[in-house]
């Protein structure tokens, strides 16, 4: 499955087999772990295998997981940063790379939150300069012929977080509790609505659409975007009152997505992650996507 059917798809699995991956699959993990990873790589990230999920799962109770429940899978990835947004961007990015990668090998995943890097780290008893950014489970789906059925386009069972499982074509997002109304694209200046006929003569429209399927916490689905002439202006909306790590997290999350459905809709381009706009004090600027 190429990857841009593969972002359609794409499913949190939050109950696994209790069995350890393949030999196969674990070499594969491993390997996909070694650099370079698919960004310029400056050793901002680290990510870590780990073996005995029963274990970490038992450790990490109250410190990881949605209110401190974690996810109980056979293994774990586990992701460090610089602690600086641009190495949660980048973190967030390698992350989702590697969960589409794995999905198409047959291998269940979710992210898994983590709100204080120390008391992960002095549960795991791991030294490092760099904070725990987020942790992914990874295993076989529980669910008999769960990527069968997600793949021929039958649906998995809703997870109890998304509340319409897959979305169908709209380009406004549905309006839930965690999504702001408002619209999700702007020309050159945030407060000017992109109109979907605009957005169809550039060729957009349907990037917007595939952006619906990019995990998010909590499916908040908090991006914004900008079209400045050919270039185009990442905005995430704050979690909290105030600027977190984990903004930049999803930020980079959504970026590895829709970096991918440009280049699938044949738009070449990479992100900078810098990036100039105005935007409401509770949107932190994750990058800008330049046309090449
Ligand atoms: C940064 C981040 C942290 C997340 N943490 C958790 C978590 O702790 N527990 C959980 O069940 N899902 C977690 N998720 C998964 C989201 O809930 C999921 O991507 C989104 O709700 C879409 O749901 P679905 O994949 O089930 O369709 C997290 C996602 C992100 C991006």
């Amino acid at each position: 499955m190429n990857k841009i059917e593969l972002m359609e798809k794409i499913k949190s699995v939050r109950e696994y087999q209790n069995k350890k991956l393949s030999r196969e699959d674990h070499q594969l993990i491993l390997s996909l772990l070694e650099r370079p990873y698919p960004l310029e790589d400056d050793g901002n990230v680290e990510l870590l295998f780990l073996e005995d999920g029963e274990q970490i799962a038992e450790l990490l109770v109250g410190v990881a997981g949605y209110h401190g429940r974690m996810i109980q899978a056979p293994h774990y990835l586990i992701i460090l940063s610089r602690p600086d947004g641009v190495g949660y961007r980048e973190a967030g990015f390698i992350g989702q790379s590697l969960i589409l990668r794995l999905m198409n090998e047959g291998i269940g995943t979710c992210w898994v939150s983590v709100d204080s890097s120390d008391a992960v780290k002095e549960k795991l008893q791991l030294e490092s300069e760099k904070e725990v950014v987020a942790l992914i489970a990874l295993g076989y789906p529980r669910e008999d012929k769960f990527f069968e059925k997600l793949f021929s386009g039958i649906k998995a069972s809703k997870s109890p977080y998304s509340e319409k499982g897959y979305a169908d074509f709209s380009f406004e997002y549905e309006k839930d509790t965690r999504q702001p109304a408002g619209p999700v694209v702007y020309t050159d200046n945030w407060g000017k609505v992109a109109d979907s006929d605009e957005l169809v003569r550039r060729g957009y429209l349907e990037i917007y659409h595939y952006m619906k399927y990019a995990p998010s916490w909590g499916n908040r689905r908090p991006w914004r975007f900008i079209l400045q002439d050919n270039d185009i202006v990442m905005a995430v909306q704050q979690m909290g009152e105030v600027e977190q790590l984990a903004d930049h997290l999803e930020g980079g999350i959504a970026m590895y997505f829709f970096q991918l459905a440009m280049h699938g809709m044949g738009f070449r381009g990479h992100w900078l992650m810098d990036a100039q706009a105005d935007v409401p004090s509770n949107y932190i600027l994750a990058g800008k996507y330049v046309s090449e």
